[in-house]
């Protein structure tokens, strides 16, 4: 292995990738089609190439894979690179206990690049604080799935050659789904209207719509007004400003054409059964009779497989359907991909792979392991206990413009505290050993002071833990 390597960049959410790097990924992607593809079948790599030789790639997968790990394998091998697997936790160390922590800084030592796929929210991002090799998220819980997307879009831009004004309907679990997590930051990042159709109480969790709202400048628009109903079933998402439209589409969105069109796409996904305590639900099923209303006339249909019962067997033979031609293009996608992060490309627009997209703007407040809140996500890799003295609890702070208040926002799972949870917080400072009510006081703290300060549940937790309350908080609490 060359020891030039620029930059290590992780891809744990879509949004570590800016728009620009989405489009030279796709480009990459395309070349590889180009170069590479099978003779008879287009969209099938069908030789390989030798750039990535002497590199290795892990995958190290502690949840079920078919078409992510040996995608992702393949390409690797397409590459002339080679692969080391480890598939079953319960024939790794981690049966023995060993944390997420202590086993990617070993593999880092064995593979120059990482795939995880692990069932905690949040683990991808746990893996990449530690390793000292490019991390790729695989999908971590019911967080994100970034490269499904990466292959999504490409199915989707191969396509339709634009997102521009698109519509796409996501159909489903939408709350269990990483899948649809990624797609949908990528489809209001690049302008497209949002058609979620959930199965009955599976929407789009409240802190992804607050996302697509807040970060993404998604308007919310009510496709049949249901009073009394704050239900995001009951709307459409469309991007809202000219800034996100960069890749497909142009600067203007006609929202009244965007809502009455017809639907470019339908997305399907199964329902996340591993996810959700019961183990069946009423749930939609996408079949010739659903997509005879005359708006899917001319609808693809896409899902990231593995289906159950909710995608008609008999749908495959319709012109409409193209997810194992998307399946397909896991290939060349992750070819562009782990090429682009191991800096491989000799051409020098390709070279360019560094940025992200703008979330690291957001201070960061990190507690001291082991005291002060916890993330309120019970799936969070953070509240696993085999990995408790390596996660610190890290949030970002989401600070309100006027910036005297603000929220937290977990660095690994990406939920928001919610506001109830929130309510009986003390915000302590180690220094003064005082502590006073409410959150304000981070968000009136300076960056740099930051460390001083731990968030208790409650002031008793934080009496408990020797400090008392600031006299001048005392003052207004007593009037
Ligand atoms: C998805 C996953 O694992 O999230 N599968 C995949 O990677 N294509 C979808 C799913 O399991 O339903």
């Amino acid at each position: 292995m060359t020891k030039s390597q620029p930059l290590t960049r992780h891809i744990i959410s879509i949004n570590d990738l800016s728009n620009k790097e989405i489009e030279t990924v796709f480009d990459a992607a395309q070349d590889f089609l180009q170069e590479l593809s099978d003779r008879d079948v287009p969209y099938r790599i069908g030789c390989g190439s030798d750039l990535a030789s002497k590199f290795i790639l892990a995958s190290l997968f502690y949840e079920p894979s078919t078409r992510t790990r040996l995608s992702f394998e393949s390409a690797m091998l397409r590459l002339g690179g080679a692969n080391i697997t480890s598939a079953d936790p319960a024939v790794s160390s981690a049966a023995k206990g060993e944390s997420l922590a202590d086993t990617i800084r070993v593999i880092g030592n064995y593979a120059d690049i990482v795939v995880i796929r692990h069932p905690r929210d949040g683990a991808a991002r746990l893996a990449a604080d530690y390793a000292q090799v490019p991390v790729i998220n695989g999908g971590d819980g019911s967080h994100e799935h970034p490269t499904q997307t990466l292959c999504d879009l490409f199915t989707l831009r191969s396509k339709k050659k634009s997102l521009k004004n698109m519509k796409v309907a996501i159909a489903g679990d939408l709350k269990g789904s990483r899948t649809i997590h990624s797609f949908v930051y990528a489809l209001a990042r690049f302008g497209a209207t949002i058609d979620p159709l959930p199965a009955p109480g599976m929407e789009l969790p409240a802190h992804v719509v607050g996302r697509l709202r807040e970060e993404f400048h998604c308007r919310m628009i009510s496709k049949a007004p249901r009073p009394g109903t704050g239900s995001i079933d009951a709307l459409y998402v469309t991007a809202d400003q000219p800034h996100q439209l960069s890749l497909y589409a142009e600067p203007e969105i006609d929202y009244g054409l965007a809502l009455q069109k017809k639907t470019d796409a339908v997305y399907v996904t199964r329902f996340q059964k591993e996810r959700w305590s019961e183990k069946e639900r009423p749930y939609p099923k996408i079949d010739a009779k659903f997509l005879g209303e005359p708006k899917y006339a001319e609808a693809s249909v896409m899902h990231p497989l593995p289906r159950v019962n909710e995608l008609d067997a008999a749908l495959d033979s319709d012109r409409r359907a193209i997810y194992f031609r998307q399946a397909a293009y896991g290939v060349p996608v992750r070819m562009a991909l782990i090429s682009l992060l191991l800096h491989l490309h000799k051409n020098k627009s390709l070279h360019k792979f560094a940025g992200g997209f703008a979330k690291s703007d957001l201070p960061l407040y990190a507690q001291p392991i082991g005291i002060g809140i916890q993330c309120g996500n019970a799936n969070c890799i953070t509240g696993d206990p085999a990995e408790r003295q390596y996660a610190a609890n890290k949030f970002y702070l989401m600070k309100e413009p006027s910036g005297q208040r603000c929220k937290l926002r977990c660095l690994y799972c990406e939920t928001d505290i919610e506001a109830d949870a929130a309510a009986h917080f003390v915000v302590g400072d180690l220094v003064r050993k005082t502590f006073s009510p409410g959150l304000d006081a981070l968000a009136r703290t300076p960056d740099e002071r930051l460390k001083h300060l731990v968030v208790y549940k409650d002031e008793a937790d934080a009496k408990a833990a020797g400090l008392h309350e600031r006299e001048s908080a005392k003052r207004a609490r007593t009037g």
